[in-house]
């Protein structure tokens, strides 16, 4: 059954915080090129980021933190950049894979896999399955993501339920379809950040966020710290959520 806030329609405050998180983690290549240095490097420094970002989760309530990795539009850059880094994210599971399963946090990808490299996705599955039994944070990893491909295709799943007369157009609802996304078992984001100054939320949870809170800083992803991050999520208990209701009167 999924978690997600059309299910939850929770109001109000947030005393508790964000449970869930979700980072378009950007600006990697302007941090590399004011250094003079290749793109490539950026993303290297980002990657250190994550570890950090991941660590600080416990302490500040935060259960489940979804990062944009890769988007199903990242293809467009250059060969060498995107070969750069598909072997990044080969590295990074090999290097954390121990560490991030002896520190509890669970990890998932979402996206679609079809595109990746089969060495790229047997790292993945091997991760799923060596932190499933995990719990204390839920990490998930956007690869080769996007919104908009992530509802079409749950809508042909959805379709080949349909025909295959498992369900019919009278079971197609919100509910229903939620459940054929790649982030069926999670709740839907709380708060979504992007770094780097762009304001845009670039085909990223377009579902899930419909209700998010939004913060857009111009700290570049490899800029990012464990401090900032904790300043944002206690900021977040600030802001009233109604989810398109009316505030009770006080
Ligand atoms: C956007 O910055 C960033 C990406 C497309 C890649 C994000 C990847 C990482 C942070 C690397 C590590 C991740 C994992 C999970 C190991 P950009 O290149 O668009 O920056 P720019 O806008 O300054 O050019």
């Amino acid at each position: 059954m999924a978690m997600n806030s059309t299910t939850e329609a929770r109001t109000g405050a947030n005393p508790a915080g964000p449970r869930h998180v979700a980072i378009i983690m950007d600006g990697n290549g302007r941090w590399a090129q004011m250094r003079g240095r290749p793109r490539l490097l950026g993303h290297h420094a980002g990657a250190k980021r994550v570890r950090e970002i991941v660590e600080a989760c416990p302490d500040l309530g935060v259960r489940y933190l979804t990062i944009f990795a890769f988007s199903t539009e990242n293809w467009k850059r250059t060969q060498a950049e995107v070969a750069g880094l598909m072997s990044l994210f080969r590295r990074y599971i090999q290097r954390e894979a121990q560490d991030l399963y002896r520190r509890g946090v669970r990890v998932r990808f979402i996206g679609d896999r079809i595109k990746l490299d089969p060495k790229l996705i047997t790292l993945m599955d091997d991760l799923e399955l060596l932190t499933s039994g995990n719990d204390r944070v839920h990490l998930t990893i956007a690869l080769n993501y996007g919104g908009r491909d992530e509802v079409t295709r749950a809508a042909k799943r959805l379709a080949y339920e349909i025909e295959m007369g498992r369900l019919t157009h009278k079971d197609v609802d919100a509910e229903t379809l939620a459940k054929f996304l790649d982030t069926r078992v999670l709740p839907d984001p709380d708060l979504v950040i992007r770094t780097s100054g762009e304001a845009r939320i670039s085909n990223f949870l377009l579902w899930q966020s419909a209700y998010a809170e939004y913060e857009f800083i111009d700290t570049l992803w490899p800029d990012f710290t464990a401090a900032e991050f904790g300043r944002i999520v206690h900021g977040y208990a600030m802001r009233d959520r109604r989810f398109g209701a009316v505030k009770a009167p006080a």
